[in-house]
């Protein structure tokens, strides 16, 4: 298929919503602070519970200027008990159902089976290869990832992966389509199990819950040093910059004569992780420990108040650079 073979952008009014959990919830912010018309369909969906979410994810995304009027226009909000329903209007459908192979491909598979073939299927998947998605779709180039951060609604990252049979047409105002949203979308290049960002998630708890396990520091320490060293650095610039900046005027070439030999050493001595009942309890006793006492529905609370500042900050920084 074609560019022109799909709904263009402009036509895209009305989007379906399969799976209104965490994800599904912060997606429907986000579009109708955009002004789509949304149709749901979750089984388990209580729309007072999903309209008093919204309503409360509203004064942050107007302070980011993505909503634009007083209140959210919940009527425009319409849940479905059942699929083909929902999605038969739809002209772009998120799936943002649980994240095993087996549920996924076969609710793509029906999601497939009946929105009209030139309109995109998004999976909010956080790391199955898009290919295993699109495997039971009789439209395979139109199904690929969309890939958003919790809470979806705020960060702005957006990683958009398609599989084997993905047209690049549909990669492309996928892109688009996000881009619009006012998130910054990335496109990878081929796909991996847990996509790109994950992945590099992944390696960095590993050494920090191996240091947990290890006894290196306190669970606040652990925590302080990527909060106070590394994430500062990090809200402005990847991992590249960074290591490029730490050689100075010499940029990466110095830093790798400076660190050559030790980068090796560090990477050699990196440890593992396996997820045993132990193990789990000493992690989730790290996390009470760093939550001080206060409830974790306190700690969103402070955490999506704050991304607010940091994402507006980064806006205004990263337009500067
Ligand atoms: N939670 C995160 O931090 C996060 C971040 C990014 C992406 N994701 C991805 O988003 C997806 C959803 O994750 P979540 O955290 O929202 O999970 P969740 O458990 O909060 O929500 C899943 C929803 O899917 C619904 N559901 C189950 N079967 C369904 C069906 N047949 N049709 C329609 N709805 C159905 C459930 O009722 C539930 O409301 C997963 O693929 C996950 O990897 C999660």
């Amino acid at each position: 298929m074609t560019a022109a073979h799909f709904l263009s952008l402009s036509a895209i009014r009305t989007v379906g919503l399969v799976g209104a959990g965490s994800v599904g919830k912060g997606w429907a912010a986000l579009l109708l602070a955009r002004g789509y018309d949304i149709a749901v369909h979750d089984p388990a969906a209580d729309p007072a519970q999903i309209g008093a979410f919204i309503t409360q994810a509203w004064p942050a995304l107007r302070r980011l200027h993505i909503a634009t009027t007083e209140q959210p226009d919940l009527s425009r909000l319409s849940f479905f008990p059942d699929l083909t329903t929902a999605v038969a209007g739809a002209d772009l459908v998120f799936e943002n159902g649980p994240e095993l192979v087996s549920a996924k491909t076969d609710l793509i598979a029906r999601i497939d089976a009946a929105l009209p073939a030139d309109r995109l299927i998004l999976s909010s998947s956080g790391g199955i290869r898009p290919s295993l998605l699109q495997a039971e779709a009789a439209h395979p180039e139109r199904i690929l990832v969309a890939h958003p951060f919790n809470p979806p609604h705020l960060v702005p990252l957006v990683e958009i992966v398609g599989g084997e049979r993905t047209d690049a047409a549909a990669t492309i105002l996928a892109r688009d389509f996000i881009a619009g949203l006012g998130k910054r979308p990335i496109i990878l290049k081929r796909e991996m199990v847990g996509h790109l960002t994950n992945r590099i998630q992944a390696a960095v708890l590993r050494e920090t819950f191996h240091c947990v396990l290890e006894d290196v520091a306190s669970p606040q320490d652990i925590d302080d040093a990527l909060r106070f060293g590394l994430g500062v650095r990090w809200a402005l610039m990847g991992g590249i910059m960074t290591f490029n900046l730490a050689g100075g005027p010499g940029g990466a070439a110095h830093t790798l004569d400076m660190a050559r030999r030790a980068y090796a050493d560090w990477w050699a001595d990196l440890g593992d992780v396996t997820l045993t009942p132990e193990v789990e309890e000493r992690l989730i006793e790290a996390a009470k420990a760093v939550e001080m006492d206060r409830s974790t529905q306190d700690w969103i609370a402070w955490r999506d108040e704050g991304l607010v500042d940091v994402i507006a900050l980064q806006n205004e920084r990263i337009d500067k650079a």
